[in-house]
């Protein structure tokens, strides 16, 4: 589908708007703003759409959000399609982009294996250049950033790892082919989402599995359920459910109990925590008492409760308290938690040892194991690193950006990111960014925020086109007002008490600050729409004349 033709400088492509990613924004993008008669092209780097579920392809990988939300809502592709599981495995979603592919025809507008290596906004044409990794050239009035919260990736250092004789893998780059355990001494370095599903895999089947803990994940039940073919009923609810998820604060669906902690009888509290218990995945947080992630007493309440589930079911009093620690060592909620069907029980099984990383640390990788602080050596075959990403603003400062002055945005982001309504940034006339810094993004589900983001970004250009207008900047003034206003939200929330990635925590060297918005999907949509009905903090300029 490439064009045959080789774009340079001199001829390059154009577009009204090229879109970085094709996962669920980028396609969400694309299908609206073609049907508006938008020349659009989608350059994704990978080899299929999809997004992160393209990419992701590792033992156990699942969503942690329950199908009914976790879906596009257009009409043409829910009504023929059905889920198998509440919670969707990673191959099923993979079936899904290719039930979309089919009732949306998306592919014949991607580029694949197409990757964005340099971008900058020429102010005198009004248009992007954008090149790419085979040294096209591509003009574009705008340039729509769909690349999600995980393109890049993170593997610590550690000394000696080039000498290791066995297999490393990284969690974001899994051989297609799998990878068998049968019979091998294999680790697992990271305890994050991904780590959980890995884990839970990799116990079943490996030799020996060595698990690298720094920090426990206060992992909930999943309660997974198989679900009947038959699906009609459904039918008739999910114009609600699209409805009703954009309006809770979560995009979930699920809504906290307005009423603080401290005021409900013990009883009551206890009978709350119970039901949402029962329902698994998440509600315990999301359906729990509003002040559950704002004040430190209430958090401790939530925490206790889990805990008092949780610790029964692992037998060692050690791995015990390194898996579920009496004091926690955050808020609850405030990391990003994982669902988990026999996680904790994984750690019953003789063959699934435990290590923890804030008693010893790794020293070095030899050639068939690892040697850590306490002199303990770890034979292995082979070493996961879930070691997770440069999150939400990684993905973006990898694509080669730069502002108008050809500054690039990793140099300006250097001591922090700056954007306005987690939509654009200053400097990057005509660029809006989806599903990734300063938006709701990982506090919310993905698809809700993405639709509503999207339907924003369609609603400005087609005002802009109807006005005649060439392009619309961020001012610095208006940037620096909204991301002051994402870290007073903040503040006001236990969030900033854990060292998470929402905090870019877990990048070392990386400035230290929260990168979604915690107001919730209402307040947040209300803000953005408020702002661009009247292009308030932006810089507007007017066609001068056909050029
Ligand atoms: C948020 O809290 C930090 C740390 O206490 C503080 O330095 C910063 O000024 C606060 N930001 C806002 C906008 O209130």
């Amino acid at each position: 589908m490439a064009d045959s033709t080789h774009h340079t400088d001199s001829h390059p492509a154009r577009y009204d708007a090229v879109i970085v990613g094709a996962g669920f924004s980028g396609i969400f993008l694309l299908y609206h703003l073609r049907k508006l008669g938008f020349s659009c092209r989608i350059y994704e780097a990978g080899d299929d759409i999809g997004g992160t579920w393209e990419q992701h392809t590792y033992p156990g990988v699942r969503v942690d959000c329950e199908n009914w939300v976790y879906q596009l809502s257009m009409p043409e592709v829910w009504e023929d399609w059905s889920w198998s599981e509440l919670y969707p495995s990673g191959q099923e979603l993979r079936r899904y982009f290719a039930h979309i592919e089919k009732k949306l025809d998306i592919k014949k507008d991607v580029e694949f294996q197409t990757k964005v290596v340099n971008a900058q906004f020429d102010r005198e044409k009004s248009r992007w250049r954008i090149e790419t990794q085979d040294g096209r050239v591509t003009e574009s009035q705008f340039l729509l950033a769909c690349v999600g919260i995980a393109a890049k990736r993170y593997t610590p250092d550690f000394p000696g790892a080039e000498h290791f004789q066995g297999a490393i893998y990284h969690s974001a780059r899994w051989p297609r082919e799998g990878v068998n355990v049968g019979g091998k001494k294999v680790a697992v370095i990271g305890t994050g989402s991904t780590g959980v599903q890995i884990i839970q895999e990799w116990a079943r089947e490996a030799d020996t599995l060595t698990v690298f803990q720094r920090t426990p994940n206060l992992a909930l039940p999943m309660r997974q359920l198989q679900l009947p073919r038959e699906q009609d009923f459904m039918k008739t609810v999910y114009p609600h459910i699209f409805r009703d998820r954009e309006t809770t604060s979560t995009g979930t669906g699920v809504e906290s109990v307005p009423k603080r902690t401290c005021e409900a009888p013990p009883e009551e509290r206890e009978a709350l925590y119970e039901a949402n218990w029962r329902k698994g995945g998440f509600h315990l947080i999301l359906g729990g008492y509003f002040d559950s992630l704002l004040d430190p007493q209430a958090n401790r309440l939530m925490y206790d409760f889990w805990a008092r589930k949780t610790r029964p079911r692992i037998h060692d009093p050690k791995k015990r308290d390194l898996l579920v620690p009496l004091e926690p060592l955050h808020p609850f909620g405030a990391k990003r938690g994982s669902l988990e069907v026999d996680y904790f029980e994984a750690f019953n099984q003789p063959n699934v040892h435990l290590v923890n990383l804030r008693e010893e640390h790794i020293v070095e990788f030899k050639s068939h194991g690892i040697v850590t602080s306490s002199g303990a050596y770890h034979e292995l075959d082979a070493v996961v690193f879930a070691t997770g990403f440069d999150g939400v603003t990684g993905s973006l400062i990898n694509m080669g950006l730069c502002n108008t002055e050809g500054k690039s945005l990793e140099e300006e982001w250097k001591d922090g990111a700056t954007t306005y309504l987690g939509l654009t940034i200053s400097g990057y006339p005509n660029m809006f960014h989806m599903y990734g810094v300063h938006g709701p993004t990982a506090l919310s589900n993905g698809p809700t925020g993405i639709e509503m983001q999207g339907r924003m970004i369609i609603d400005v250009i087609q005002r802009m086109r109807a006005n005649r207008l060439s392009s619309i900047e961020a001012t610095p003034e208006a940037a620096d007002t909204w991301t002051k206003r994402v870290e007073k939200i903040s503040n006001a929330t236990l969030f900033p008490q854990a060292d998470s990635w929402y905090m870019g925590a877990n990048i070392p060297g990386k400035k230290r600050q929260m990168l979604n918005f915690c107001g919730g999907i209402p307040a947040y949509e209300q803000a953005c729409t408020q702002a661009l009905s009247n292009w308030e903090g932006f810089t507007i300029v007017q066609r001068a004349h056909l050029s």
